[in-house]
């Protein structure tokens, strides 16, 4: 097999709060041990509720955050305690669309200026006529009027200015895109071109995407293989078209949309308590709103472990494809698991 272009070991990210002259400082996990590969071409999607640290992994993952521990090899390199100084030339090979395109393009800045401004960040230099050349290729690409080249980002609309953060993004034709809930913030109608303008980019370049997102069905449609989070860890990995064995994630289908992404609802909460990742109990952290739950899973965290063809859950109890779901599955007790997820 060849090298992936990621690959992510063990990876934390605890944030401290609080703490003073009578109280200890409290700490928040909100990404822990997190295991994943990716192969270059591929489309991998992160799904999980609000606050379960799907951004704070995709920022530690391209080092926009400090990671707490965990390594990152990108193409091979550990880019996780790289000097920014050695890991600056590497930034222009991983790239990341955010989920709100109001902020982050600068509003002094013409889209043109915009486009531009991560040659000049990289200190790539270009002569007028190449600077012409980039601008034209890049709003091409994404499919914008060219006259809006010399406008500013509150003349555009959110899915134009969406399409400016992924040229952007591109501009340096990186492997990697990490888009982080990329049509969150977009009208409906808006968020299917969006992802249309996505998967016709995938088709033209060799792009590998890590694509995050709270909507599964999206994610299902989207992307090759799924990851799922759930306060902080990955609790099932699937290949596109699997039926989830993880109650979360079945729980997560059963209140999802329609795939038609003109047809969509927000998504409807699962009942049960959410615990704090300030305090997670022992155990499994979905107990509580799970309603397989038993003495097993209250007292031992259940492991990443295959279910099926490269598909894995951290369930005791996953549903099908194994047959008899009440047995808890062979090997959940702490175990030796592949540290890997793929
Ligand atoms: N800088 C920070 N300091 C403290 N807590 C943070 C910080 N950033 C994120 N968090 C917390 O980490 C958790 C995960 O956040 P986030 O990664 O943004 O989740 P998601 O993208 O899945 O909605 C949330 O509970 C959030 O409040
Ligand atoms: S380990 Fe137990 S509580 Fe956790 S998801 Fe599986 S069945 Fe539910
Ligand atoms: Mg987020």
């Amino acid at each position: 097999m060849t090298t992936p272009i990621l690959s992510v070991t063990d990876l934390c990210k605890t944030f401290r709060s609080g703490g003073g002259l009578w109280r200890k400082p409290r700490q928040f996990h909100a990404v822990s041990s997190v295991s994943f590969d990716i192969q270059a071409g591929e489309t991998v999607g992160v799904v999980g509720e609000s606050g379960c640290g799907k951004s704070t992994l995709a920022r530690v993952v391209l080092r926009l955050m400090e990671p707490s521990s965990g390594s990152i090899r990108f193409e091979g390199e550990d880019i996780a305690a790289l000097p920014e100084k050695a890991l600056r030339p590497l930034r222009r090979r991983f790239q990341m669309v955010f989920q709100d395109p109001y902020s982050s393009i600068n509003p002094r800045l013409t889209i043109r200026e915009a486009l531009l401004e991560p040659f000049r960040v990289q200190g790539v230099s270009l002569t007028t006529a190449q600077e012409q050349d980039t601008v034209d290729r890049l709003m091409a690409m994404v499919s914008l009027n060219p006259v809006l080249a010399e406008s500013h980002p509150h003349h555009l609309s959110g899915g134009q200015k969406q399409r400016v953060g992924i040229a952007r993004a591109l501009a340096l034709q990186p492997s990697l895109l990490v888009l982080d809930e990329p049509t969150a913030s977009l009208d409906v109608s808006v968020q299917a071109q969006v992802i249309q303008l996505l998967q016709s980019l995938r088709g033209q370049q060799t792009l590998t995407y890590l694509f995050i997102s709270h909507d599964l069905a999206l994610v299902r449609y989207f992307c090759d293989r799924i990851m799922v989070m759930y306060l902080g860890r990955v609790v099932e990995v699937m290949p596109k078209g699997a039926t989830p064995a993880h109650p979360y994630t079945r729980a997560l289908l059963e209140s999802s949309f329609e795939p038609d992404p003109t047809q969509r609802r927000s998504i409807v909460r699962i009942t049960g308590e959410i615990p704090s990742g300030y305090d997670l109990p022992p155990g499994c952290a979905f107990q509580a709103r799970c309603p397989k739950a038993q003495d097993l899973c209250r007292q031992t965290r259940p492991e990443l472990g295959s279910v099926g063809t490269r598909h894995q859950a951290a369930c005791h109890f996953p549903d099908s494809p194994l047959p008899d779901t009440q047995t808890p599955r062979s090997g959940t007790a702490p175990s030796q698991e592949t540290p890997h997820a793929v």
